[in-house]
């Protein structure tokens, strides 16, 4: 069988997490939610994406779309989430399955985070479940990529 490689991509400030905001979104740091994401999956191949920059995350998109040998991305896309159409593009631009995740519920936050601009194009959404947010984002990937 061949190898299942999905890229984990996250976006602006999840670089902080473990101190960012502890009580929205947990302790863990975004170090820990990866290793915890190859131990829980040792099936899969992950490649780990993260910047505080749109465009390094669209250019990252295109670059594993243009290589190939990708089977989907399961995307924090952080405040992009809620206004970066260039993003919501790029995802649509994409072949490559992509799955909406968050941490926190967003449609139990603030009013401006309960639009999402990506969801429309992503083939699901995950939001509200912590770091288990990643695993069943990765989960609901598999079976959508028929693994
Ligand atoms: C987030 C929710 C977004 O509203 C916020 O801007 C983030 C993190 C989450 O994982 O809950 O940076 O995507």
């Amino acid at each position: 069988m061949s190898t299942t490689n999905i890229l984990v991509m996250n976006g602006p400030n999840l670089s902080r997490l473990g101190k960012r905001e502890p009580e929205i979104y947990g302790s863990r740091t975004l170090e820990d939610i990866n290793r915890e994401l190859d131990g829980a999956f040792p099936e899969i191949k992950f490649g780990f994406f993260q910047s505080e920059e749109e465009g390094e995350l669209l250019q990252k998109l295109f670059e594993i779309e243009d290589h190939g040998g990708w089977s989907g991305v399961v995307l924090n896309a952080g405040a992009l989430t809620h206004y970066s159409i260039a993003l919501r593009d790029a995802i649509s631009a994409v072949k490559i399955p992509v799955v909406e995740v968050h941490l926190s519920n967003i449609y139990a936050r603030e009013e401006f985070r309960r639009k999402s601009v990506i969801s429309e194009v992503c083939v699901g959404v995950v939001s509200g479940f912590g770091a288990d947010s990643y695993h069943l984002g990765v989960r609901g990937l598999m079976g959508i990529i028929g693994w």
